[in-house]
């Protein structure tokens, strides 16, 4: 029995509603397990620019420093705010974020439930046995490198990004992606480079091999990115983590996110190196967005977000059994025929976001 503190940032589109329903399952975790959950919500995003001229405010940087995780419903919407900040991205608030939290680790599982191998565009029989993890960079790579511009030449324009890595950055998110493995049961870590053509690459494939070092009990390869985009969907189920740079992870996830059969079903989690009394910090949202196009209107999946609580309660909270609880109570809804519109199939039975929400918050209560 504990006491937590979870920042709660619902944001704008989709975002609140399924946040709803994953505090709903929280609700029941608590009950369930005695748990107290102190949850606190801010405005982040197009509502934030709205109430307060920016997509995050510092009073809710301070929020999310003092809790133990965040979690995250989805940003993207516009602002009617006509203001000086009026052009700031709602985006803005996941960047300051992570940067200023150093949330450098993106873990993506992708963990095809059973009952929906016919949803995905896969054969079933390429996707049985499927349970890979992706820890992808975060804060590094050719989405932060400098210079990275458009300049003019004497000979026209011309444009450069760069892709800069030191050796601390690698270090630290391939150390992350082996202790993560050691906890998984195929024990098995893949790095992804291009270091037949990158010399970030080439630093990334050292580094990552004198890490590799230190943990003989697991199985090591490296792979170019090119191979793995295609062995990603042609054995899938030999995977276990894979790790790599930023522009690769965010590519790569993309991809695998497809075995699962709707982005509606992808948990994440964005972690650092800070311990709290209870875990390992860490921001917690669904991969999709904030889905503009079918916001307001209960149809969301809320699966997406209710597994990153589970996430949230195993990494930053240390609570397995509870995670597990929430994990059991989505597969046994999904597996009772109950799916949201973005899953049709024959032979199910169509619900909306609340009434997803909960089935499942009931199933943690019931489930042993
Ligand atoms: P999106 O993920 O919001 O939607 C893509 C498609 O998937 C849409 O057809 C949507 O209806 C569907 N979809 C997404 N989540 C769903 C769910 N839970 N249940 C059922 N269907 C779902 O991506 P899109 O449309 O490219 O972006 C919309 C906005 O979201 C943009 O402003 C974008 O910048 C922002 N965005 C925010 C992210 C975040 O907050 N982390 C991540 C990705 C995009
Ligand atoms: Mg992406």
């Amino acid at each position: 029995m504990g006491t937590y503190k979870i920042a709660v940032l619902p944001g704008d589109g989709i975002g609140p509603e399924v946040t709803t329903q994953a505090l709903r399952v929280l609700e029941r975790v608590g009950a369930r397990f005695g748990h107290t959950f102190q949850t606190t919500q801010a405005l982040v995003g197009a509502a934030a620019i709205e109430a307060e001229g920016d997509a995050i405010s510092d009073a809710t940087m301070a929020l999310c420093q003092e809790s133990d995780a965040i979690l995250f419903g989805a940003v993207g919407g516009v602002s009617r705010y006509e203001g000086p900040n009026s052009k700031v991205q709602p985006e803005r608030a996941l960047f300051r974020l992570r940067k200023e939290l150093e949330l450098f680790a993106n873990l993506r599982p992708v963990r095809p439930f059973k009952a929906l191998l016919n949803a995905s565009t896969l054969k079933p029989s390429i996707l049985e046995g499927t349970d890979l993890l992706v820890v992808r960079e975060l804060t590094g790579g050719i989405y932060f490198g400098k210079p990275s511009e458009i300049r003019q030449t004497p000979h026209g324009l011309e444009a450069i990004d760069t892709l800069l890595y030191s050796e601390g950055e690698i270090e630290r998110i391939v150390r992350t992606a082996f202790e993560l493995a050691r906890g998984r049961t195929k024990k098995k870590v893949t790095s992804v480079d291009k270091a037949n053509v990158l010399s970030s690459s080439r630093l990334w494939r050292r580094v990552a091999e004198r890490v590799a070092a230190d943990y003989p009990d697991i199985t090591f390869e490296h792979l170019l990115v090119d191979a793995c985009a295609m062995h990603l969907i042609r054995r899938p189920a030999s995977f276990d983590v894979i790790v790599t740079e930023n522009m690769f992870g965010d590519i790569l996830t993309d991809e695998a996110s497809m075995l699962a059969g709707s982005m509606g079903m992808l948990p994440s989690a964005s972690l650092g190196t800070r311990q709290t009394a209870h875990g390992t910090f860490g921001l917690y949202e669904p991969i999709h967005g904030s889905a503009p196009d079918i916001a307001g209107q209960n149809k969301a999946n809320p699966i997406a977000s209710i597994l990153s609580l589970a996430m949230l309660l195993r990494h930053s909270l240390s609570l397995e059994a509870e995670a597990q609880a929430v994990e059991r109570a989505v597969e046994q809804v999904i597996d009772a025929g109950y799916r949201t519109e973005d899953l049709q199939e024959a032979g199910t039975t169509i619900v909306g976001t609340e009434e997803m929400g909960r089935l499942i918050a009931e199933a943690v209560t019931a489930t042993s």
